[in-house]
């Protein structure tokens, strides 16, 4: 498989301010040191607890961040073999300037405060190809409607306001809206968790229908175990800033290997299940203090002496499953 999208040594964090003198207080540390390539075409999940820094990867990856260290390395499909660009450190100016703004996008969490409510659907989509570097051949609106008819709508919705559609059709606006720029990839950051679980099972299977017609990357952002398996072909498990483990989605729920993967699969809700959920203990530790050695030692129920000493480096330990786990 090509690679699309490389991150090297990267980290990203939020300077935190005194209220009083604007003073640097501290750091938040919200992505730590993360070596992950995404392949051309794949759908890679991301998954991990509240706060460890999902959005902020998925962020930095598309550039609407930019990256406190390490590069982000982009391989444009149409000059593989060639030479990467490093994109951790291009302005926006030069991002657009080299066409590759365009060809990164996100879709955000909540769909409800994603568009302007002033804007009817036909004026939503419309914005969005005119951020296209090359403007449509045909008629604009032919484009606007053919945009529609990817997500499953049309022309009775153009009029609309986004408060006159419900949360699957505001929902499959705002897919068009990203389809609408021609990205190369889209970070979803759970596009389905605010849907009912009908509506939630048609988006999933539009996404998957899209990624397979138009070949876009996507790194789906997800608390749900369950709705990996659908739509995703790899996993990466993320934890306190840091990748904890990357494997195959089928392998998920019988190789996984890092006690913090294992803990997230005790938490899904199965019917069958004799024994109980057991989340995992305690919280998530402060991103503005980590803790020394693994960021996991402190809830691991395997934590020894070396775990709070150092932190241990990402193995591989078959062809396609990596884990950071000094007990591995
Ligand atoms: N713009 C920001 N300024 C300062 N701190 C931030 C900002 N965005 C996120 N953070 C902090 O960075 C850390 C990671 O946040 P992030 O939103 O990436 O987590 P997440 O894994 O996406 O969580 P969730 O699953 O709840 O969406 C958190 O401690 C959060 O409070
Ligand atoms: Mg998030």
């Amino acid at each position: 498989m090509n690679r699309f999208i490389q991150a090297k040594n990267l980290s990203l964090n939020y300077p935190q301010y005194s209220s009083l003198l604007r003073r640097q207080k501290n750091m938040i540390r919200a992505v730590n040191d993360i070596n992950l390539t995404i392949f051309k075409g794949e759908s890679l999940g991301l998954v991990g607890e509240s706060g460890c820094g999902k959005s902020t990867l998925g962020k930095a990856l598309i550039r609407f961040y930019q990256p406190t260290h390490g590069h982000i390395f982009y391989y444009p499909p149409e000059h593989q073999g060639s030479d990467p660009i490093d994109i951790s450190t291009l302005s926006s100016r030069h991002l657009k300037k080299k066409g590759i703004r365009h060809r990164l996008q996100m879709l955000l969490q909540d769909h409800s405060s994603a568009m302007n409510p002033r804007m009817t659907v036909m004026k939503i989509i419309a914005e969005a190809i005119h951020a296209r570097p090359q403007k449509p051949k045909g008629g604009f609106h032919d484009e606007i409607l053919s945009c529609l008819n990817q997500v499953g709508l049309n022309e009775t919705h153009l009029k609309r306001f986004p408060h006159e559609l419900s949360g699957g059709q505001r929902q499959r606006i705002c897919i068009a809206r990203t389809l609408a720029i021609q990205p190369e990839f889209i970070v979803l950051d759970e596009p389905s968790s605010a849907l009912d679980v009908s509506v939630q099972a048609q988006i999933l299977l539009l996404l998957n229908e899209i990624r397979q017609n138009l070949g876009i990357t996507y790194l789906f952002i997800t608390h749900n175990l369950l709705v990996l398996k659908l739509v995703c072909t790899r996993v990466v498990v993320m934890y306190l800033g840091k990748i904890v483990e990357i494997l195959d989605v089928q392998d998920l729920f019988t190789h996984a290997k890092h006690p913090y993967t294992l803990t997230l699969l005790h938490c899904v809700p199965d019917l069958d299940r004799k024994d109980s959920i057991d989340p995992p203990k305690g919280e998530i530790p402060n991103a503005s203090n980590l803790p020394s050695g693994c960021g996991f030692h402190q809830r691991c129920p395997y934590a020894a002496k070396a775990c709070d000493q150092y932190d241990p480096t990402l193995k591989q330990i078959s062809s396609n499953h990596w884990v950071s786990c000094h007990n591995i």
